[in-house]
């Protein structure tokens, strides 16, 4: 008989999907969200009608003990995701992210569940992506000042020669530089994930998840990154406005994908903890991505414009290494950027809400 598989959070943009690849994959699926106003406007679309649906929150140690009942496999996407807007939020983001991960923990621990745990976690735990200087090698360059950005100066330099510095592909083990109160916690999910792991003897596969993008991604609203931002933009019949110069690389790693190296992950039946990349192994610029989502969108839509605006606090580069993945998992993207992109174009994403996922 098939597994029954727990899927934190998911009702949210990515949970969806895994529950999706879940079911078609033959797994049973129980689904525990919150489903808090903030983060589901109106009641969720597009929730699979085969898995079992729980309202609950992940702090709550009955809860989570009701939905771990029978459990064989625990994917836990649960969180408040993308950049606080305003630090008071910082509590909020450690309740969720970090108690709430403690809580279920020590409702696995106490069950001996030995795994497989899967962990949603994100690339913002790097900081800055790798560089790579002619004369230093790989070089760590510090966050960008005010006064660089301003000047129109994007590239964070050599901080050892000034050099300029080539962008390289983060592989797992680059040094961890969690830069706002959104990434330490993802850290600290992370920690605590490893020291479950390592106490209990259990299985736990972390993911981290470079930009995610696609059908059901939450509209009009910062915290879902910049392709939900353009594609809302073009939605209202407004231009992209791309930040910086445009230049500035990400993977972006469609849903669909995220939610096969999820199911991969399930499989995974070596022993201890592993860390993964999930991305598409393709750097494309910001600019890029904001043509092919304008193209996408008809010869009607309005072009992108580069404004040379910025975000203090972002990182100019970074963009994945997958090559763990698809040597310890298997897993290779399948959706291509052009196909991704113009579904993304025309799909329905979500209604608002504020910094859940
Ligand atoms: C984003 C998320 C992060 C998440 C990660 C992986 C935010 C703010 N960040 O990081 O939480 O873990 O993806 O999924 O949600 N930009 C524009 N125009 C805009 C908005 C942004 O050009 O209107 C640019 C930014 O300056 C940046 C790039 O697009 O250079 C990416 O922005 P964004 O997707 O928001 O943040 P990431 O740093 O990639």
């Amino acid at each position: 008989m098939s597994r029954l598989v727990l899927v934190t959070g998911g009702a949210g943009f990515i949970g969806s999907h895994v529950v999706d690849a879940l079911i078609a994959a033959g797994e049973r699926v129980r689904c525990l969200d919150a489903l808090l106003p903030a983060a589901h406007a109106e009641p969720p679309a597009g929730l699979n009608p085969a898995a079992e649906q729980l309202t609950g929150d992940v702090r709550d140690p009955e809860t989570v003990r009701a939905a771990l009942r029978g459990v064989g496999a625990v994917s836990h996407q649960a969180a408040m995701v993308g950049l606080g807007s305003d630090f008071s939020d910082v509590a909020d983001y450690a309740s969720h992210n970090d108690l709430g991960t403690a809580v279920l923990l020590r409702e696995l621990a106490a069950r001996r569940f030995s795994g497989p745990l899967v962990l949603a976690s994100s690339m913002v735990v790097y900081g800055e992506g790798r560089y790579a200087c002619d004369r230093h090698g790989v070089v760590a360059p510090p966050p960008r000042g005010a006064a660089d950005l301003d000047a129109g100066r994007f590239e964070p330099p050599c901080p050892d020669c000034g050099q300029a510095l080539q962008p390289r592909p983060v592989p797992e083990d680059a040094p961890l530089d969690p830069r706002n109160v959104y990434a330490a916690t993802k850290l600290a999910q992370e920690h605590l994930c490893r020291a479950w792991a390592r106490e209990l003897e259990g299985r736990l596969i972390v993911l981290r998840y470079h930009n995610v993008y696609g059908p059901r991604m939450p509209r009009d609203t910062p915290y879902a990154g910049v392709a939900s931002i353009f594609r809302s933009a073009l939605a209202g019949g407004r231009a992209p406005r791309v930040f910086e110069d445009g230049a500035q690389l990400r993977d972006f790693v469609h849903v669909r994908d995220v939610a096969a190296a999820n199911l991969l992950a399930l499989g995974r039946e070596q022993p201890g903890a592993a860390v993964f990349n999930v991305a598409s192994g393709r750097p494309r610029s910001i600019g890029e991505m904001a043509r092919a989502l304008a193209d996408a969108a008809g010869p009607d839509a309005p072009r992108p414009v580069v404004t040379g605006e910025y975000r203090l606090g972002d990182v100019r580069h970074v963009f994945a290494d997958a090559s763990a993945a698809g040597a310890e998992l298997g897993f290779r993207a399948q959706v291509g950027f052009a196909e991704g992109m113009a579904e993304l174009a025309t799909a329905p994403l979500r209604a608002p809400g504020p910094a859940r996922g």
